[in-house]
């Protein structure tokens, strides 16, 4: 199998690249036409795209509604045009602007930020021209730091180097391992075309994971509770019954810990 992974020195494509057989690094999108995108996938001849190349940030998208248009909603159009099976990342704020609490199904997508309706356009866009194209909604996500890869502040990197943080202690949302979203990537290869939600699930208020993740590895991190925040939680029964399955989150950031020993942090 031939993949090629576009934003591969990206937060989630570099990660995909550690792991997904046959994963070859896309050149970069940024000044592609759709012709370009076109001819370079005739020449490439790809069994399957992983598209990760987005303007990814709430504020930059705002700053710039032109430019994350044409990287959010027209780049992906652009290669699911050439009906080549392609697994495209979307994200759980297309929930942004639900009135009712979650878990969400992916039915009730509602979004409210100029970022989440480019997304939600990308999906209906995208399945309209390629009906086998499969879309991930994800979750925030965390790592530590990778080398050679840009980093960005996350759940756990906060966690880990904050005095002190606020949580929402009404809110639920899905905090995702990364290295759970790139290993399941092959899996998602093999989905019907549709969206997915696709991540952790969480039953916790964000302060709860966030205490009990904080006292799983004696973090002196001081915590509060009391700040609003959405509700983002998902549930994922679809991409289960399409058989992919993740840790709920706080499991997936006890394996995390684990997988960089980091009990003895700060100690
Ligand atoms: N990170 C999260 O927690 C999170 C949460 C939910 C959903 N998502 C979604 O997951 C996907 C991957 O996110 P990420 O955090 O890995 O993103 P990222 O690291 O911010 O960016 C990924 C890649 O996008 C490409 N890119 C940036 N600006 C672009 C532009 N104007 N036009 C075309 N390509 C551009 C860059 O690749 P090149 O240098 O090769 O151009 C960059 O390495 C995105 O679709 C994002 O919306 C992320």
């Amino acid at each position: 199998m031939k993949i090629l992974v576009t934003g591969a020195r990206g937060f989630v494509g570099a990660r995909i690249m550690d792991v997904l057989d046959g994963a070859q690094a896309a050149p970069s999108l940024r000044d592609m036409t759709r012709d370009d995108i076109r001819r370079w996938i005739d020449a490439e001849r790809p069994d399957a795209i992983v598209h990760t190349a987005a303007v990814s940030d709430i504020g930059e998208c705002a700053a710039d509604p032109e430019g994350s248009y044409r990287a959010n909603v027209d780049i992906p159009v652009w290669i699911a045009e050439t009906g080549v099976k392609a697994v495209l990342f979307s994200s759980d704020q297309v929930y942004s602007g639900c009135i009712k609490p979650g878990p969400y199904v992916e039915s009730d997508a509602c979004p409210e930020n100029l970022y989440s309706r480019e997304k939600l356009e990308m999906e209906e866009r995208v399945l309209s021209v390629n009906p086998d194209a499969v879309l991930l909604r994800a979750t925030w996500m965390y790592d530590m730091p990778r080398y050679g890869t840009p980093n960005r502040p996350n759940f756990l990197t906060m966690m880990l180097g904050r005095d002190a943080l606020a949580f929402s202690d009404r809110a639920y949302r899905g905090l995702t391992y990364v290295r759970e979203v790139a290993a399941n990537i092959e899996a998602a290869l093999r989905l019907p075309g549709g969206a997915y939600n696709y991540g952790s699930e969480n039953d916790l208020t964000t302060f709860e994971t966030a205490r009990r993740f904080a006292e799983a590895l004696d973090l002196k991190v001081r915590l509060s509770g009391d700040i609003w925040e959405h509700d983002f939680s998902m549930n994922c029964d679809r991409l289960r019954a399409g058989g992919v399955a993740f840790s709920s989150t706080l499991e997936g950031l006890l394996r995390c810990a684990e997988d960089y020993n980091l009990s003895n942090w700060r100690k």
